[in-house]
């Protein structure tokens, strides 16, 4: 996956609105690199989450995982896609840890990277993490 596979596609309004909002929510005092992610679940509804970080660098929470949290705590477990955006012509594929905390909620769903032209990059947890570990592992001990 490098840049030049990036297509220029028209990303939902709506969307563009809810990751540039996230964004702005973003808490990213060490780093400044802001990231809003977006999880998208079977039925169409829309989860944000943007990084949190903290003076205990380690403690810092990415985008994704906050999406997700968001998601499941209103009840969403199904997802579809999730969108990450960051203020960036470089595009920010997730970090990961991110990749198995997507991958527990299905290896085929969509992985679609903005920047900061609403360029996308489209791709999947299946691409980005080949050979997941998951629950088929935990062997009855
Ligand atoms: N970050 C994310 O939010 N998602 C990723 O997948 C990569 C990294 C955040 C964590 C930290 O706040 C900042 O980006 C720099 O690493």
């Amino acid at each position: 996956m490098n840049d030049s596979q990036a297509v220029i596609m028209v990303i939902e309004k709506k969307i563009l609105t809810q990751l540039n909002k996230a964004l702005k929510c973003s808490y990213s005092p060490y780093s400044k690199f802001k990231v809003a992610a977006l999880i998208e679940t079977t039925n169409g509804k829309t989860y944000a989450g943007c990084n949190i970080e903290n003076s205990s660098f380690g403690v810092t929470i990415c985008a994704e995982r906050t999406a997700i949290g968001n998601a499941i705590i209103h009840g969403d477990r199904h997802f579809k896609r999730i969108y990450i955006m960051t203020p960036t012509e470089k595009f920010c594929p997730p970090c990961g840890l991110c990749r198995q905390a997507i991958a527990e909620f299905g290896i085929d769903i969509e992985i679609i990277l903005v920047n900061q032209f609403s360029k996308i990059q489209k791709t999947s947890i299946k691409e980005l993490l080949p050979l997941p570990f998951g629950t088929d592992n935990l062997e009855k001990r």
